[in-house]
C-alpha cells in the first residue's frame, strides 16, 4: 500500500514508542533457556521480535501472552527440544544470528530460514567463528540462509577478536559460549551495544583500547522479570518529527538510553536539538528517561566517521532526513554496514534523497549533501526496509507531495508508527 504524506503543522501531546527490539529478542531468547519462568513487561509486539517468539515456540517453549506480559516457561539451556519444521526468522537478522549462537550447541539439528531480503544478508560472520568453536553450522554456498546446524557433544571455548563491529555476531557468540567447556572471550576494538552483557550479568574490562567481555558456560541464568525500555531507535523518528515541524511539543515516555544507543539523541541535542531528558532512572539495569522534544532550528556541519557511526547505525535513516532541515552539510564515511541492513540503506537514502531533489554525493562507504535547500515531492520506495519507510515518512510531513510505497514494512519494528504519526497531528 502507498500513503501520500500530510502536511503536519505541530506535533503535541505524550506517546509512548514499542518496546526495545534488541532487548525484546533477547529477553525472548534468554527466557527460553534460563532455569524457571521469566515474564516480560512491555516487550516489543512487532514482527521481528515475534519472528523470535514463533521461534522459541517450536523449539518446545510455552509462552503465553497474558495481560500484555509475555510470560515464558524457560526449558534451561539443556532443555530445547528439535523443531522438525524449518525455523523462519523472517526478516529478522538478530532472529538468525542469535539463534544461531544458541542451536550451535545443541544435541539436535536445526535449520533456519528467512525471507527473501534475510536470505541475501551475509553470515559468514557468525559461520566462521562458531565454526571455530567446534559447531556444525552451514550455509549456502554464498554464506547466507538458510543456516543448517547439526547437532554437537560441546562446542570449544574461544578467545575472537570481532572483524566487524556486530553486537549480533558479538551475542551469538556470547550465547555459543554458554554451551563450550569454558569461558568464551569476545575482544571489540569498537563497542556495540551491550544489552547481551548486561541481561547475563557478563563481566566486562576495558583493555589496551578495547572491550572484552567473557562468558562462561556455569553461570546461572534463572528466570527473572524483564522490563523492557522503550526503543531509543523508534523514538528517534518522533524526536526527528518534533524538532523539524513548527510548533511541535511532544513528550516520548520511558525511553530506553543505554550509553551504546543513545548517541542520536546526543548528536540531535548537539545539532541545536531542544530536546530535554527527564525522570532519568536506571530500569532492570538499563537507563531510561522521559523526552521532551520542542521545534528546533537545526544547524550543524556533520562528518561522522568511526565508532560514531556504529552507534548510529541503525538510526542513520532519521539522522540523513533531519539533516535535510538543517543548516549546514551532512557527510558519513566508514558506514559500508549500511549496505548489508535490511536493503542496502546507502544506496536507498541517496536514491530517495535525489528523488526529493537533493543533490547527493554517494560513497562506497557513505555519502555526502547539504541541508536546508528547496525540495520537491516524489512517490518514493520504502526497498521493504522498515527504517528507510518511517524515515522519509517523517520528510514528507515538511515536503509536499512525498507518498511512501510499501508502508507496511514499518510492521517489522513499530507496527502503529503511521498511526501514531498522523493521529498525534493538528493537520
Ligand atoms: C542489533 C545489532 C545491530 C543493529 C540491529 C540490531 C542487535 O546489527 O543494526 O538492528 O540487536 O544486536 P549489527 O550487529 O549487524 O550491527
Amino acid at each position: 500500500m502507498n500513503l501520500s504524506i500530510p502536511q503536519l503543522t505541530k506535533l503535541e501531546g505524550t506517546r509512548y514508542v514499542p518496546g526495545d527490539k534488541s532487548i525484546s529478542h533477547r529477553a525472548l531468547m534468554i527466557g527460553a533457556i534460563a532455569d524457571g519462568v521469566s515474564e516480560i513487561s512491555y516487550c516489543s509486539r512487532a514482527a521481528d521480535p515475534m519472528s523470535t517468539l514463533s521461534c522459541i515456540r517450536q523449539l518446545g517453549l510455552q509462552v503465553e501472552d497474558i495481560d500484555g506480559r509475555m510470560v515464558i516457561y524457560g526449558s534451561g539451556r539443556h532443555g530445547l527440544q528439535m523443531s522438525h519444521a524449518p525455523l523462519d526468522a523472517g526478516n529478522s537478522g538478530t532472529t538468525i544470528r542469535l539463534l544461531s549462537g544458541i542451536l550451535a550447541g545443541q544435541h539436535f539439528h536445526s535449520i533456519i530460514i528467512g525471507d527473501a531480503s534475510l536470505s541475501q544478508r551475509p553470515m559468514k560472520r557468525i559461520l566462521d567463528p562458531l565454526r571455530l568453536m567446534g559447531a556444525h553450522i552451514f550455509g549456502t554456498d554464498k554464506n547466507t540462509a538458510p543456516i543448517k546446524v547439526e547437532p554437537v557433544d560441546r562446542l570449544h571455548a574461544i578467545r575472537y577478536s570481532l572483524p566487524i563491529p556486530s553486537a549480533q555476531v558479538k551475542s551469538s557468540l556470547l550465547f555459543a559460549g554458554l554451551f563450550a567447556e569454558s569461558s568464551t572471550i569476545i575482544v571489540e576494538k569498537t563497542q556495540t551495544r551491550d544489552h547481551t552483557e548486561r541481561m547475563l550479568g557478563l563481566p566486562t574490562k576495558k583493555e589496551a583500547g578495547s572491550f572484552i567481555v567473557e562468558v562462561h558456560p556455569d553461570i546461572k541464568i534463572e528466570g527473572k522479570k524483564f522490563i523492557v525500555p522503550g526503543d531509543i531507535s523508534a523514538a528517534a523518528f518522533f524526536l526527528s518529527a518534533g524538532m523539524i515541524i513548527p510548533g511541535s511539543n511532544l513528550r516520548i515516555l520511558n525511553v530506553g538510553l543505554n550509553p551504546t544507543r543513545r548517541r542520536i539523541l546526543d548528536l540531535f541535542i548537539s545539532m541545536g536539538g531542544n530536546i530535554q531528558i527527564e525522570n532519568e532512572n536506571i530500569i532492570e539495569g538499563e537507563p531510561v528517561g522521559d523526552l521532551l522534544v520542542q521545534y528546533s532550528e537545526l544547524k550543524s556541519n556533520l562528518d561522522l566517521r568511526g565508532a560514531e557511526v556504529i552507534d548510529l547505525i541503525d538510526e542513520i535513516p532519521i539522522l540523513s532526513v533531519t539533516a535535510l532541515f538543517a543548516e549546514g552539510y551532512f557527510r558519513i564515511h566508514d558506514a559500508r554496514e549500511l549496505r548489508a541492513k535490511e536493503t542496502d540503506r546507502i544506496s536507498a537514502i541517496v536514491n530517495n534523497l535525489r528523488l526529493l531533489g537533493c543533490k547527493v554525493e554517494e560513497y562506497e562507504d557513505g555519502f555526502a549533501f547539504e541541508g536546508i535547500k528547496k525540495y520537491s515531492g516524489n512517490v518514493l520506495p520504502s526497498y521493504g526496509d522498515h527504517r528507510i519507510a518511517m524515515a522519509f515518512g517523517i520528510a514528507g510531513t515538511r515536503i509536499p507531495n512525498v507518498s511512501i510505497q510499501d508502508i507496511e514494512c514499518v510492521d517489522i519494528s513499530f507496527p502503529e508508527f503511521w498511526k501514531a504519526l498522523l493521529s498525534s497531528a493538528n493537520i
